[in-house]
């Protein structure tokens, strides 16, 4: 319990058996540290040179003797290999089932993003009793993967992935499960406040926190669904894509296929988001968009408010919808700018 104390708090399943292999190897050097000086003291003094006559007797060698203090550290040694190589294999190697964070380090701060729904944090929140498998990298300099409490570090190389892994578990000690994330590699002058915290959460708790993802906005969307490869924002055409966002929605009226027209409004725009063959304009018959029905609600609302920002009339109509704001609200809307 003492040497316990004596550590960092042991919240991965991986902790302890970290503790065990360290203190067997502090512990067996520390008795032979002990057997060796005090041997050493104890014949220095007993067969110190008292007088002028030399007492030692002449030999060469005792076999046993010999055979003995080769073997007993050999075999210990060899132990502590297989213990630590057996543990620094599971260290490193990841359940198949462990759930992926990517990690990116930069001077001087760690973000941490959830691939699973596009989650970005600056906080590693993780759920406990579910291998978790953090994949980093780092956008300038040398950094390193340092949580304590967890047992594991890693560096952060550019242009390279590094990868470590743990289960983390809310201790009795620790219920609150929040725990320090160290940059261990001198990047620079705020290489000491390169620090994260740790968050660890029960199943359910993380689940919500996962999937609360901020929409995001109109103009990330356009590059991060592909839309700029067939849509441009200048008026111009690539050939075999779309009608350029520029103005597409100063037309108020568009003619389409078998003699039908529609009004050009947030609905039209909505519907040919997410199911674009549903009213193709003459013109554009072989164009194939691919739908974007799976993209959520309010992203697709950012990414039609973005298409109104690019003509007149899209403009005007957003200024109106901004007046339906409460007074008190618009004001606040007009701070935020
Ligand atoms: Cu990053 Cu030190």
């Amino acid at each position: 319990m003492f040497l316990l104390s004596l550590m960092p708090e042991q919240a991965s399943t991986v902790a302890a058996e970290v503790d065990n292999l360290y203190w067997f190897i502090h512990i067996v050097c520390v008795i032979f540290f002990i057997i060796i000086t005090a041997g050493t003291m104890y014949f220095a003094f007993k067969y110190q040179g008292k007088g002028p006559i030399q007492r030692t007797i002449h030999f060469t060698h005792n076999l046993y003797l010999e055979i003995t203090w080769t073997l007993i550290p050999t075999i210990i040694i060899f132990f502590m290999f297989i213990w630590g190589f057996e543990l620094f294999i599971r260290l490193y190697k990841a359940p198949a089932n462990a759930m992926e964070v990517r990690v990116i380090g930069q001077r001087w701060n760690w973000s941490f993003y959830y691939p699973q729904t596009g989650k970005q944090s600056s906080e590693l929140v993780v759920p406990t009793g579910k291998p978790v498998k953090l994949i980093i990298t780092s956008n300038d300099v040398l950094h390193s993967v340092f949580i304590p409490d967890f047992r594991v570090k890693i560096d952060a190389v550019p242009n390279r992935y590094t990868s470590l892994w743990f289960e983390a578990l809310i201790t009795e000690e620790n219920k609150e499960g929040i725990h320090d994330m160290y940059c261990a590699e001198y990047c620079g002058k705020d290489h000491s406040k390169m620090y994260s915290l740790v968050k660890v959460v029960s199943p359910a708790e993380f689940t919500t926190w996962v999937n609360d993802v901020q929409p995001r906005m109109g103009k990330d969307l356009y590059t991060a669904l592909g839309c700029n490869s067939c849509h441009t924002l200048d008026g111009t055409k690539p050939p075999g894509g779309g009608p350029s966002w520029k103005g597409l929605y100063d037309i108020e009226t568009r003619a389409l296929e078998k003699n039908k027209t529609r009004g050009v409004d947030r609905n039209y725009l909505e519907d040919s988001i997410k199911n674009p063959q549903m009213d193709v304009v003459p013109g554009y018959e072989g164009v194939t968009m691919p739908g974007f029905a799976h993209v959520k609600e309010a992203e697709i609302q950012n990414l039609i408010t973005f298409i109104l920002e690019q003509s007149e009339r899209g403009k005007k109509e957003l200024e109106e919808l901004k007046k339906q704001l409460p007074a008190e609200e618009k004001s606040k809307e007009e701070t935020k700018k």
